[in-house]
């Protein structure tokens, strides 16, 4: 099937706090947002599940309480069901848990909307589009990472962009309204095949918060994405 074109859907940039500094990271996300920022996406990992460690639940609602942006919370962890209910009293409003931690994934699923949120799916860039096809009528959300998750500032894997097409076929063929985000080594170069690929929401670390002007950062991704 032919890849949709990216012209028609909102585009919807995230910056990932992953970046920011967490000294201040009150003010960080209050100039994201006022940068023009759509979400704030919020990378919780375990040590476990990925090679590294950042923040939990009371990061989350520390956050909360300086922007009104949805907070998409992205959680790189084992047994993530065991922490869905604290992440969203936290303040969470889409939750995301991988598919190579989920050996029940439409319980996960389940548990991520009975407590309140909104539920994505997020799968690995060498995991297949197929994990997710079963369960796509049952989610908000889609993540196809385009890094390794674990680490920011790592390079983009261009392959996972087949992964994205074939997801995008699949909610216009069935006329679902999913979010399809990309997280990942995201710049003003790859933001534009990731959106062509049929990606709606970009998550970008580095490229906001590791430079000196947020807007014009966000600006340029989101023209990058629009070409
Ligand atoms: C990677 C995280 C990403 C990360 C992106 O494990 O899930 O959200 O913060 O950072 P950049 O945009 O720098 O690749
Ligand atoms: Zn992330």
């Amino acid at each position: 099937m032919s890849t949709p074109k990216a012209e028609g859907r909102a585009i919807r940039i995230a910056p990932s706090i992953l970046a920011a500094d967490f000294a201040k990271l009150g003010a960080e996300v209050r100039a994201a947002e006022q940068a023009g920022a759509d979400w704030i996406h919020v990378d919780v990992m375990d040590g476990r599940f990925v090679p590294n460690i950042s923040i939990g639940p009371l990061v989350v609602k520390a956050v909360r309480r300086h922007t009104e942006l949805p907070l998409d919370v992205h959680l790189m962890i084992v047994e993530p069901d065991r922490y869905v209910a604290d992440f969203v009293d936290a303040g969470a409003d889409v939750v995301g848990v991988h598919v190579e931690a989920c050996p029940h994934l439409h319980r996960s699923v389940e548990t991520i909307k009975e407590a309140g949120a909104r539920a994505c799916v997020v799968l690995n860039p060498a995991t297949p589009a197929s994990h997710v096809e079963s369960i796509l009528g049952d989610v908000d959300q889609v993540l196809v990472m385009t890094v390794n998750p674990g680490f920011g500032g790592q390079k983009f894997i261009e392959s996972a962009l087949s992964t994205v097409s074939t997801i995008r076929g699949w909610i216009e063929e069935r006329g679902l309204s999913v979010d399809l985000e990309v997280d990942g080594g995201i710049t003003p170069e790859t933001i534009g095949p990731a959106a062509a690929a049929g990606a709606d929401v970009f998550v970008a670390g580095t490229a906001v918060f590791g430079m000196d002007d947020y807007k014009v950062a966000i600006d340029t991704l989101r023209r990058g994405a629009r070409r």
